[in-house]
């Protein structure tokens, strides 16, 4: 199978190598980079070159942001060519048009290292819901922030000296304002929830960022047995569901406590299957790279299915009730209140879901 390559950054380059590296018959035949390299033949700088190009079946999108990249994955769809992609801002930016546009081509869109890295997250997700109802989702999906936190924790540095590690590691997004700020994982709990509950999630849903963290609150928190992750957070019953992005107060002893440096881990609540959590690396070049390769052999082997979520979902924020730990003290009340709060007063908030602390005492 003969594909294009879109984006030559960390993601790009490492799926190029996996790809020369393993016997998939899967051959990059053009890269779509904005610095062409004269010793690459398959370089080049113009859509159109793939577009045009009848052998290429598949393209396989690594760009960074929304744009060009959603503009881009709509003609390639346009022009009848499968794509595989990473880019959850270009996703989560059109996610209805897309599935539609798929839909209606009747080409093969797939998109599973857009969403916790290298975990089996999204086919998961697509696997439980045929067969359970999925009622609730959480997770820590942003590997900078779970690192960032890991390093202040465990080594008492402040957040900018590990944000700057993150960065040079490439866990970080081009510009981290959409890491620690929450935007990537909207981006990712936005495709995770509409997914799982079979139906297009609101776009505005709360979202507060990690950006004012500090290690006196991590301290006083360690007092009390419980620590922060940055994490999604959604419920569902029936037609109606919750989710929002902030910092999360979880138990010294639980599962996402434990989760370090880079890794995500992510769960899923079906009523029949109960909790199913899926651990992994969330971000670097080769893990996200390899979940591209896995939908590049479903596409190769035509083992996809168009998804078509049906169902009319109604946002009742009534669902995630809890406390909010803010540097003024606790403070009873919805997920999506506490955050506006935070927001307005412009403080550090991390929400506490006292069910999921009971569960996991
Ligand atoms: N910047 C993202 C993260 C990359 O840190 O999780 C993977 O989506």
């Amino acid at each position: 199978m003969k594909i294009a390559l879109l984006g030559y950054g960390t993601v790009g380059r490492s799926l190029d190598e996996l790809l020369k590296r393993r016997d998939l018959n899967i051959e990059v035949k053009r890269i779509l980079r904005r610095n062409k390299d004269p010793k690459d033949s398959r370089v080049t700088d113009s859509i159109d070159d793939i577009l045009q190009d009848e052998e290429i079946v598949c393209v396989a999108e690594a760009l960074s942001g929304r744009e060009p990249a959603d503009s881009y994955l709509k003609m390639i769809m346009e022009s009848g060519k499968h794509v595989v992609s990473a880019n959850k801002a270009a996703i989560a930016s059109d996610f209805e048009g897309l599935l539609k546009l798929a839909g209606k081509m009747g080409t093969t869109f797939l998109f599973e290292a857009s969403s916790g890295g290298t975990i089996p997250w999204i086919e998961n997700i697509k696997e439980i819901r045929e067969t359970d109802e999925i009622v609730s989702l959480k997770g820590i999906l942003n590997g900078t922030c779970n690192f960032i936190i890991d390093k202040m924790e465990r080594e008492g540095i402040e957040f900018e000296d590990a944000l700057r590690t993150a960065q040079s590691l490439g866990y970080a997004e081009a510009d981290p304002t959409a890491d620690i700020g929450g935007h990537d994982t909207y981006n990712k709990a936005l495709i995770s929830c509409s997914l799982a509950y079979n139906g297009f999630v609101k776009k505005d849903f709360p979202v507060l960022g990690m950006e004012k963290l500090t290690r006196d609150m991590l301290k006083e928190l360690e007092a009390e047995g419980k620590t922060v992750r940055f994490m999604m957070l959604s419920e569902r019953s029936g037609d109606r569901y919750a989710v929002g992005v902030a910092p999360m107060v979880v138990r010294k002893d639980s599962i996402e406590a434990n989760v370090r440096q880079n890794f995500n881990c992510a769960s899923l609540t079906g009523v029949t299957v109960g909790e199913l959590k899926f651990y992994g690396q969330g971000s670097g070049g080769y893990p996200t790279a390899d979940a591209m390769v896995r939908d590049l052999v479903r596409v190769r082997d035509k083992k996809t299915e168009p998804d078509i979520l049906e169902k009319k979902l109604v946002y009742d924020d009534s669902l995630i009730e809890g406390v909010g730990y803010f540097p003024f003290g606790k403070k009873r009340g919805l997920l999506s209140e506490l955050i506006v709060e935070a927001r307005k007063k412009d403080v550090f908030m991390a929400f506490e879901h006292e069910e999921d602390n009971e569960v996991n005492a």
